[in-house]
């Protein structure tokens, strides 16, 4: 039997620059995506994938997100108080347990390969998740999950795949594929950040991954890579010639918004506010009206 993989790291410790000025004081992880933080879209993901142990890689001023996950007696007493049981409900669904979170800090930005590095105490020698916050994937069945069940039949290493526009593949992990079985891929190359022209396809890696613990065997001897930074990317290439284990890319199904980018942030609050009952009907007769005064005025 596959060891079941109950844990999951998110690194955090970014500094969200691109969100300046609201990220001088607020985490980006904690901005809101309609009307819950986009590190809760990550969270919910992971649960239903049945991960129980959820490891925070930080930096200095991300305190709102501890105290995001912490329990909230004031509110939770006025809650009840008012008989806003529904409220409460939502409130408390946030919470984490004793002991179910764990923070640990990544004292150098030294790229995400070094953050993953930071939480190697944390993991032992299972199976684990990254999950990168910024990438918020809306799917019937939660991208994780479905990583999870594949991940079950293959082993080894996993990162999820899609295909991306030729111009923008300098900005991900890049698969050279070995064998293309549809949703499931086997990978023979890993490029971070190639240029347009070394690319070996389009295939990019999203924010999801389920790794062996040979990754921090591998990321404790690993040199600076892209950008100067220990990159995971390199770590997981390293696995590709291991007999035990190998590297799968995994075709989600599934929208993906990059949350890290302004644009895909604004995309996804139209998406996630299209999606919600209480919302739609509002939002589709704005949007509506306002490309309509927009076709007026071309
Ligand atoms: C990271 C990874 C990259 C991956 C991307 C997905 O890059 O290094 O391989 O394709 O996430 O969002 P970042 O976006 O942090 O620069």
């Amino acid at each position: 039997m596959r060891k079941k993989v109950t844990k999951a790291i998110f690194p955090v410790a970014g500094m969200g620059t691109r969100f300046l000025p609201a990220t001088k004081s607020v985490p980006k992880e904690i901005m809101t995506l309609v009307d819950r933080p986009l590190v809760q879209y990550a969270i919910d993901e992971a649960r239903a994938a049945g991960i129980k142990e959820f490891i925070f890689v930080t930096s200095r001023g991300k305190g709102a997100l501890e105290d995001y996950f912490d329990v909230a007696p004031t509110l939770e007493q006025e809650l009840k108080k008012k008989g806003k049981d529904e409220l409460l409900e939502i409130l408390k669904s946030t919470n984490m347990d004793s002991g179910e979170i764990a923070y640990i800090r990544q004292h150098k930005a030294l790229g995400l390969g070094h953050a993953i590095w930071c939480a190697r105490r944390l993991v032992h020698n299972e199976p684990f998740a990254v999950m990168l916050p910024d990438d918020v994937i809306a799917a019937e069945k939660p991208c994780l999950q479905q990583m999870v069940e594949a991940y079950e039949e293959t082993g080894g290493n996993m990162v999820a795949a899609m295909e991306v526009p030729q111009d923008r593949v300098s900005s991900y992990g890049v698969l050279d594929v070995e064998e293309d079985m549809g949703s499931m891929v086997k990978v023979k190359g890993m490029v971070e950040k190639p240029k347009t022209e070394d690319a070996p396809s389009n295939l990019a890696v999203i924010g999801r991954y389920i790794l062996s613990p040979n990754i921090f065997k591998n990321l404790n001897k690993m040199k600076a890579g892209a950008g100067g930074e220990i990159q995971l990317t390199d770590a997981i290439a390293q696995e590709i010639d291991n007999p035990e284990a190998g590297v799968y890319g995994y075709r989600f199904r599934g929208q993906r918004f990059d949350c890290g980018s302004k644009a895909g942030f604004l995309q996804a609050t139209v998406a996630f506010g299209l999606a919600r009952d209480d919302l739609r009907d509002d939002l589709e007769g704005y949007l509506h009206e306002v490309m309509a005064s927009r076709k007026a005025a071309e």
